[in-house]
């Protein structure tokens, strides 16, 4: 199958294009740093440079690669912050990489898809689109905004045979926690939060450059089951935590989550 997968140059993204190319199809990866997409050319993968916030870049892709199978939209980072301090500017390009990126580059692959009655769109949201811990507001907005799009676009594309499935992760070992930290330091600083922002702050990178977190592995079983099974599940839920967080959210009352939440 002709898969295309965003934010390909690390993490779940890098891990992902390998094992799809070793298991046959003909993949291309997409993201910002063409060095690290390289080291991806010597296992079959074709790459290509993209921003996903770039209207000329999706559409360059797009027309030199022609019709995809699989669109994977996988590109996304955290900007962690109070809600107080979050400057607007942030927020909205955090919606502009998780939500509008996504969004923009499955518009331009659906026509295709249509046309051969036949495609599967796998987007990367998180266990953070279904639960939302303090200081995460933003990116979990974008995340939730992930989930009910991919959920309206589920029922949407399923008359012309195209099928909508999504990728919940929990925590997993990529640079995500390390980025995401920094935004939180940075957003945080000199303000009201700055103490509690900083705790939370160790913590992720703590358990992002520790042992505990899952492998990248355990979200590209699911991305492969998706890909390629028949009748994939709409949702997969994998991952450090993800089924343990979703689940007792789905139970608990808000101030019992709360505290779940403060105490963890
Ligand atoms: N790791 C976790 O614990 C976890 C948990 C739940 C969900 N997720 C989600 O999983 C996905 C993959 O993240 P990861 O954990 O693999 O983190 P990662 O290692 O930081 O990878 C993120 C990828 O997204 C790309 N990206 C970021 N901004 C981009 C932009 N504007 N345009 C194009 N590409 C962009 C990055 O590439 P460039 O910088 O080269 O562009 C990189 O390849 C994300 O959507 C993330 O939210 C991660």
């Amino acid at each position: 199958m002709k898969i295309l997968i965003t934010g390909a140059s690390s993490g779940i993204g890098f891990e992902a294009a390998q094992t799809l190319a070793n298991k046959g199809h003909e993949v291309w990866a997409v993201a910002r740093s063409v060095d690290k997409l390289q080291e991806l050319a010597r296992f079959g993968v074709h790459t290509k440079a993209m921003d996903v916030t770039s209207a000329e870049q999706r559409h360059d892709v797009i027309e030199t690669i022609g019709t995809v199978d699989v669109l994977i939209n996988n590109a996304g980072f955290g900007f962690y912050g109070p809600m107080e301090q979050v400057p607007l500017e942030d927020a909205k390009y955090q919606f502009e990489v998780n939500v509008f990126g996504l969004a923009e580059m499955t518009k331009l692959v659906i026509p295709g898809m249509r046309a051969q009655r036949k495609g599967r769109i796998i987007n990367v949201s998180s266990m953070g689109g279904r639960m939302t811990i303090p200081f995460g507001g933003w990116y979990h907005a974008s995340k939730y905004a992930v989930e009910s799009l991919s959920d309206a676009m589920r029922m949407e594309l399923k008359p012309f045979g195209i099928d909508v499935v999504v990728i919940e992760p929990g925590g997993i070992k990529t640079n995500w926690g390390i980025i995401t930290a920094d935004n939180l330091e940075q957003s945080s600083a000199n303000g009201p939060y700055q103490e509690k922002a900083a705790r939370l702050a160790k913590t992720l990178r703590r358990s992002y450059s520790g042992k505990l977190l899952s492998k990248p592995q355990v979200v590209v079983n699911a991305l492969v089951k998706a890909v390629e099974l028949e009748k994939p599940r709409t949702r997969y839920t994998v991952g450090r935590g993800a089924k343990l967080f979703v689940g007792l959210k789905a139970v608990l009352p808000d101030r019992a989550f709360d505290k779940l939440v403060a105490m963890s």
